[in-house]
């Protein structure tokens, strides 16, 4: 399976760092959103983002700048048919996942792979809204995406063998490490993730410590680059809370049960990063 060109269906937190990845690693790629602002938002992130690792000497700006130009941008799903696989990173509302890849197994080639990064949301079902579940996959990343060094591939029941060999080589030449699990309720990476950083809500909701102390056990104790909860902020608190959500009815397990506080700070519109208000400020 050839894969010269990727088209990113969303140019948010998670899909302006996939196109950015997908581009430094030198595949041609379209980034797909539904209007140009958000578009705007995300080739701004990217630019950013290469200025940065620029700075930092981990990039030069000859490769900086070719990277940019291999993005190039659409407001029109119709925009991904060329593509030899498609990597969605739409919001984790699953009729509307399911309802894109039906799309988009209607406009792109036959022999496209479509790809997920969906952090919760069994591929599976994804798969079963197209006609071609051999050739759904999940390859979820991780945030920041330039960054972080994992690909989690979610390999579904019908997944062809030959589909995850080419996501894998396509997550290795973007510098990232490819490891698989198959489809289940968050995955490998959620299932043992959020119920960690839902604990350290409810430590800290029962006043057992306060916000500093509980990240700073978890950073200075146990080596963790931040704390769960400003790892919780950074990940938005309404995603933690979907996610617990799923692994509570995917399980059917009360222990999965999300903390009170999460809901209530949820309701409240407080997502973290970037609502500019979680555990942390941010304004
Ligand atoms: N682009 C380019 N460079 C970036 C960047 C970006 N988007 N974000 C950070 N950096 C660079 C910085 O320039 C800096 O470079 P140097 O080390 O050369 O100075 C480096 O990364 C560190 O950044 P900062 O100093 O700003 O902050 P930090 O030391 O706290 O590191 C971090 C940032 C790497 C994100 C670190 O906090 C970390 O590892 N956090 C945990 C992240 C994590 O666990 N992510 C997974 C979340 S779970 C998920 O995504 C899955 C899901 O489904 C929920």
């Amino acid at each position: 399976m050839d894969i010269e060109c990727i088209a990113v269906i969303g140019a948010g937190q998670m899909g302006n760092g996939i196109a950015q990845v997908a581009a430094c690693a030198g595949y041609q790629v379209t980034m797909i959103d539904i209007s140009d602002e958000f578009i705007e938002r995300g080739i701004g992130t990217i630019e950013f983002s290469l200025g940065k690792l620029v700075e930092k000497g981990r990039m030069s700006q000859e490769d900086a700048d070719a990277a940019r130009e291999r993005i190039t941008t659409s407001t029109e799903n119709s925009a991904a048919q060329e593509a030899d696989l498609v990597v969605e990173a739409v919001p984790e509302v699953p009729d509307l996942k399911f309802s894109l890849f039906t799309e988009l197994d209607g406009l792109c080639k036959a022999g496209a792979i479509l790809a997920s990064n969906t952090s919760s949301i069994s591929i599976d079902d994804i798969a079963g809204s197209t006609e071609r579940p051999d050739k759904v996959i999940g390859m979820h990343f991780m945030n920041p995406v330039p960054i972080m060094r994992l690909v989690e591939i979610v390999v579904g029941k019908e997944t062809d063998e030959a589909v995850t060999q080419a996501v894998v080589v396509v997550a290795e030449r973007m510098g990232k490490t490819a490891l698989c699990c198959n489809d289940s309720p968050g995955f490998i990476s959620n299932r043992l993730l959020c119920p960690m950083l839902n604990e350290a809500v409810l430590a800290y909701e029962e006043g057992i410590a306060d916000v500093q102390a509980i990240d700073g056990i978890m950073v200075l104790g146990m080596n963790h680059p931040i704390g769960p909860l400003a790892l919780a902020d950074l990940v938005g608190l309404d995603t933690v809370l979907h996610i617990m959500n799923v692994l509570h009815e995917g399980f059917e397990d009360d222990k999965y049960t999300p903390a009170p506080l999460l809901e209530k700070m949820v309701a409240e519109g407080k997502l973290g990063r970037k609502s500019g208000q979680g555990f942390y400020d941010y304004t």
